[in-house]
């Protein structure tokens, strides 16, 4: 029989990438999203790439936090699992509009997890952030590393991991993943599906692929002070397609292993400064970066890559993809799609 995983949010970046993979590994899956901060377009696609699979998936426009309207779904099917990636995901944003982001995230969670109970689907991955470690004082971050928020979207992540702890100790029933995904970049190899962020980009590489189709005069690099090997910041960036099979090692372990709520870091285990990212996507794109060096970006950690140990172990499950096809991706997705799936004239930016 195939399983049937609903997927809140996968419309979205992360979500998109990982439906894919889902109908490709013989799933058939529901996605719900209230398409906020994604396109139908996104859908679309994932239908085409995946071919014949295409017609194991379909798609509901639903608000989490309409709870009527999420219960309708749970009665007309009956889901084997559920992966949970929507939410709200601008650092920035959560510190101007908090109250958003707790309604957002934590009751669209909670909504979620009380219907799931009602329904006896007891079976959830939740997308988490290394946002959680805060600051590490030390590096790779392993899972058992001490736990902070330095912002109210981080907080939402921590309330909902604890909240998930919370429920699975209520009812030995629920088995839970929580990922703890670190720098998600690049595209599907296809340059079909990417991400496509509303407005003005947080994140380095949505940045930098901006600048490199000439819709930003230039890159700020932030910071140039840290105590790294060339002064600017490490991350631990991650092809979103490696990061969308771990959700399907995910799902594995969950339908054949006894556990009750587990962490995993989701993550390549290599950390990269921000100027060895943009040598790798000039050379990956052929276009000069053109950039601004400035203060540090307040919040901003110096240095966080994760230790890959436990998935590896546990998940069998281990990134393939480097920085140069991450970059290579990010390009092919950027130069075929320079206003991701919007025309010009809808970007607000
Ligand atoms: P995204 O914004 O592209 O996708 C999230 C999707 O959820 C969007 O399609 C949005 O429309 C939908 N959504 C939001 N609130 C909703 C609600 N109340 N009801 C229904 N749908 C709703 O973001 P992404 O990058 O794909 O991230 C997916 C998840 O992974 C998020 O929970 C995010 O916090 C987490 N995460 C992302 C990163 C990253 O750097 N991209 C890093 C760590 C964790
Ligand atoms: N950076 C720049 N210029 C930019 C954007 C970023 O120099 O225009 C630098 C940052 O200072 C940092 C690095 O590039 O050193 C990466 O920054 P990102 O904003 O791409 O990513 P962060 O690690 O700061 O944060 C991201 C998400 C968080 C999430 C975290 C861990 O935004 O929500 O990864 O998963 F919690």
């Amino acid at each position: 029989m195939m399983k049937n995983i609903l997927v809140t949010g996968g419309a979205g970046y992360i979500g998109s990438h990982t439906t894919l993979q889902l109908l490709l590994g013989g799933f058939k899956v529901v996605v719900v999203d209230n398409l906020d901060n994604s396109s139908e377009l996104a859908i679309q696609r994932v239908k085409e790439l995946a071919a014949e699979f295409s017609s194991n998936l379909s798609i509901v426009k639903v608000d989490l936090r309409d709870k009527l309207a999420v219960e309708k779904l749970f009665s007309w099917t009956k889901f084997d699992a559920v992966i949970h990636f929507a939410g709200l995901k601008a650092v920035g944003e959560s510190v101007q509009k908090p109250l958003l982001y707790y309604n957002n995230n934590i009751i669209g969670t909670v909504n979620l997890l009380e219907v799931m109970s009602l329904h006896g689907c007891k079976r959830l991955v939740f997308s988490s952030s290394a946002t959680v470690y805060g600051w590490p004082k030390e590096v790779p971050c392993t899972e058992e590393f001490p736990l902070s928020a330095a912002n109210p979207y981080g907080r939402t992540k921590l309330f909902i991991e604890e909240i998930c702890r919370d429920v699975q100790r209520s009812d030995a029933e629920w088995k839970i993943i929580l990922l703890r995904y670190f720098n998600p970049v690049g595209a599907h190899p296809s340059g079909h599906i990417g991400e496509d962020p509303r407005g003005i980009p947080n994140n380095l590489m949505p940045f930098m692929q901006q600048v490199a189709v000439g819709r930003r005069p230039h890159l700020t690099v932030y910071g140039t002070d840290y105590n790294t090997k060339d002064g600017t910041g490490v991350r631990d960036y991650i092809h979103v397609v490696d990061l969308a099979d771990g959700h399907i090692a995910a799902l594995n372990k969950l339908f054949k292993a006894n556990l009750a709520c587990e962490v995993y870091n989701l993550g390549t285990g290599k950390g990269t400064t921000v100027l060895e990212m943009v040598a790798a996507f000039e050379k990956a794109s052929g276009k000069k970066i053109p950039i601004v060096m400035a203060e540090r970006r307040p919040g901003d950690a110096e240095i966080v890559y994760a230790s890959t140990e436990k998935a590896e172990r546990e998940l069998n499950w281990r990134a393939k993809y480097g920085i140069d096809e991450m970059c290579r991706d990010q390009w092919n997705w950027a130069s075929k799609n320079p206003y991701g799936y919007g025309s010009p004239d809808n970007k607000d930016d």
